[in-house]
């Protein structure tokens, strides 16, 4: 789906003015604003409810509209850019003095991608600046895949919502830090560690906890409202009929292994067998349970290799302990 080009132009005209736009790109809708502009910036993370040292990734139309957003872009980091951008690969480089230290939370390193999504494209090349953008959703709940999401979430305090259709990937991007002699991956997502490791030829570092803030990392992140509750593949009919029975009202995500009847709960959506399939539909999953109004959600981990590693991640996040 492609918006209008009066839409674009529109948008464009927002981010000029130190705006907020919502716009689609192949992982998740991102909140966008001009990223050297530190009022603009400011408005994001009021819109969102997210504590300003939490930093932003700065969106650009390609890896040649990097100068000035970063220092310099050493080799790996490169390699990396030339194989999946456009694409959901985040690369935090060094600095450079485009982008504020508002948008970098007072950091002198910066996240920065490529999204491949034309309506994303088209509105960067228009723009011709760096968009800084969280996922359009309240810090600490579930990334909007669609339009209606970030209305529903966000409402006013957005001044234009571009509309690209669902999202393709569903899950946010693989953020990689590349700022040191050895790369990490900081957060799992839309590209998966093995294929960056088989374009560099080594393999990556996965620390279980950054020393850098990253929200994505801090228990019960990407979370709805309902409580989510983990077991074991072969657990989860058993447990969800459990708590239904002690009156909770379940939602469960039925594994694809299961065979037989589903389980007697509130609402039931059946895991899609493949992984693609399954990272396009989460967090509109975890939605419309949300909606259904079931208050606990059983569910289970799938394999943890190629997308299944940022399912994972999202999953335990979501289950992780509440404020
Ligand atoms: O797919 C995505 O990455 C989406 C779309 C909109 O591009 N964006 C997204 O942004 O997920 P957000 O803000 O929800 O998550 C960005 C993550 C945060 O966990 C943040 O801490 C981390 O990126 N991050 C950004 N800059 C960083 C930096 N300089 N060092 C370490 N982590 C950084
Ligand atoms: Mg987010």
């Amino acid at each position: 789906m492609t918006a209008a080009a009066g839409d674009i132009e529109k948008a464009a005209g927002v981010l000029r003015d130190g705006g907020l736009v919502a716009f689609p790109t192949e992982t998740v809708y991102g909140l966008g604003a001009d990223a050297s502009d530190p009022a603009a910036v400011s408005r994001i993370f009021q819109a969102k409810g997210r504590p300003p040292t939490h930093p932003l990734i700065v969106h650009v139309a390609g890896a040649e509209h990097l100068d000035g957003w970063v220092e310099k872009v050493p080799e790996p980091a490169r390699l990396l850019a030339e194989q999946f951008w456009p694409g959901p690969l985040t690369l935090v480089l060094r600095r450079g003095p485009r982008a504020s230290l508002a948008a970098t939370g007072g950091l002198e390193t910066v996240g920065v991608r490529v999204p491949d999504h034309p309506v994303a494209l088209a509105l960067l090349s228009a723009f011709g600046g760096g968009a800084a953008a969280p996922s359009a959703n309240r810090f600490g709940s579930v990334s909007p895949t669609t339009a209606d999401h970030v209305r529903a979430e966000l409402g006013d305090a957005v001044d234009f919502v571009l509309d690209g259709g669902p999202c393709q990937v569903g899950v946010e991007s693989t953020i990689v830090d590349a700022t040191g002699d050895t790369l990490s991956v900081l957060r799992p997502g839309g590209v998966a560690r093995e294929d960056l490791e088989a374009v560099l030829g080594f393999s990556l570092e996965v620390p279980s906890a950054s020393p850098i803030r990253v929200p994505g990392q801090h228990p019960s992140h990407y979370a709805p409202r309902a409580r989510v509750v983990l077991v074991e593949p072969d657990q989860v009919v058993a447990e969800a009929e459990r708590a239904q029975g002690l009156g909770h009202q379940v939602g469960v995500f039925l594994p694809p292994s299961h065979d037989g009847a589903p389980p007697e709960v509130r609402a039931v959506v059946a895991v899609p067998a493949s992984p693609a399939e399954y990272a396009r539909g989460l967090y509109g999953f975890l939605r419309e349970l949300d909606r259904q109004g079931c208050d606990l959600i059983v569910a289970s981990l799938p394999e943890e290799k190629g997308l299944g590693l940022a399912i994972a991640n999202r999953l335990r996040r979501a289950a992780g302990p509440r404020p």
